[in-house]
């Protein structure tokens, strides 16, 4: 059984991420401050293998050395940061301090301890607007945010530790997490989220009153933006096997994780009525500023190299959350 230490393990990535770990029979050491994530979580996961929870905050040195010194930790899986690209644009500090600073920390205590492999949180938003279709590792980055610059740079921090320290890393840049586990037990909280497929679900739910279509005049087939949703699971999976590809390989890489195809904002929205079977109340608005026309991924490398698929399509993502959202009501 091997020791994970897994920061931000709590919330919604992290938890399918432990989920697919305690599925492994290993023990999963969930380092987090519960500041966007619920304590009751911890409990389900609890109930699935072993967990051990640390509340705590990954520029807290002193707090992070005691948990390496207390366990015999194998490897690291990061997922602790801020993740709203808006609210980045109007608080950089916020974002620096957390996702860069706090990423520098970690790796410190990571390689005073002697542990010798990390995944990390990338994101698909460091290549900004791609020149052309599908997106893959090797494209120019041209981060628009705050949010993905603070990403790029965490890859950046990662490679010097690398260099410097031996610390092998894996980057996963992320496509559009969604869906929730298929049997239901695990989700994202809505309250943490103004994305697209949460905000769908809430308001087919009359938990909002509409959903604002960011929209319908861009040079796509029916005018809304195009973006490359994954499910969370496939998510969770692909952190596993870069796990074991670093143990395996010896050696640090980044691969993008989405599934390749491309879904519109009003695909997302017709997709939510056949499986509710009901309405969902919309209104076209305003372009939002920032957002990319189209991107999806490219992931020939994470199928190669991780030798990982994804498993889910839009039917499940989008079937997955509805059943979540409801049973959250
Ligand atoms: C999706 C589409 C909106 C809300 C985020 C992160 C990014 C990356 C991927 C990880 C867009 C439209 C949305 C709404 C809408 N992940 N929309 N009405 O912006 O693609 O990217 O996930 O790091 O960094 O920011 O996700 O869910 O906000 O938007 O019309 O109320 O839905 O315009 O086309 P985004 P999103």
């Amino acid at each position: 059984m091997a020791n994970i230490l897994v920061t931000g393990g709590a919330g919604y990535i992290g938890a399918h991420t432990v989920r697919a770990l305690l599925a492994r029979g290993e023990h999963a050491v969930i380092y987090d401050t519960l500041a966007t994530s619920k304590a009751e979580t911890i409990g389900k996961l609890e109930r699935e293998g072993a967990v051990t929870f640390v509340q705590g905050d990954i520029s807290d040195t002193a707090r992070l050395d005691q948990v390496f010194a207390t366990h015999p930790i194998d490897a690291v899986i990061h997922f602790a940061a801020w993740k709203n690209a808006g609210e980045s644009m109007l608080k950089p500090a916020k974002y620096f301090e957390n996702n860069v600073a706090g990423t520098n920390r970690l790796l410190d205590s990571i390689q005073r301890a002697g542990v010798r492999r990390i995944v990390f949180s990338g994101s698909c938003s460091v290549y900004g607007t791609p020149a052309r279709l599908p997106v893959d590792e090797s494209f120019p980055l041209g981060p628009e945010s705050v949010y993905a610059h603070t990403k790029l740079m965490g890859e950046q921090v990662m490679d010097w530790f690398d260099r410097r320290h031996s610390v092998r890393y894996v980057s996963l840049r992320y496509f559009n997490a969604a869906g929730a586990s298929a049997d239901g037990l695990i989700g994202e909280e809505p309250a943490q989220s103004a994305n697209l497929i949460p905000v769908v679900m809430e308001a087919t739910l009359g938990r909002r009153p509409k959903i604002q279509v960011f929209g319908d005049d861009y040079p796509t087939p029916d005018g809304t933006c195009i973006r490359d949703y994954i499910h969370v699971s496939d998510l969770a999976d692909a952190h596993v096997r870069a796990l074991d590809f670093m143990a395996r390989e010896d050696r640090s890489d980044i691969f993008n994780v989405g599934t390749g195809e491309g879904t519109s904002v009003k695909q997302i929205i017709d997709v939510t009525e056949r499986v509710s079977g009901r309405t969902v109340p919309a209104e076209i608005v305003g372009r939002r500023a920032g957002d990319p026309v189209a991107i999806y991924a490219d992931n020939t490398k994470a199928r190669t190299v991780l030798g990982w698929a994804p498993q889910y399509g839009l039917e499940a993502i989008i079937a997955h959350a509805w059943n979540w959202h409801k049973s959250i009501g």
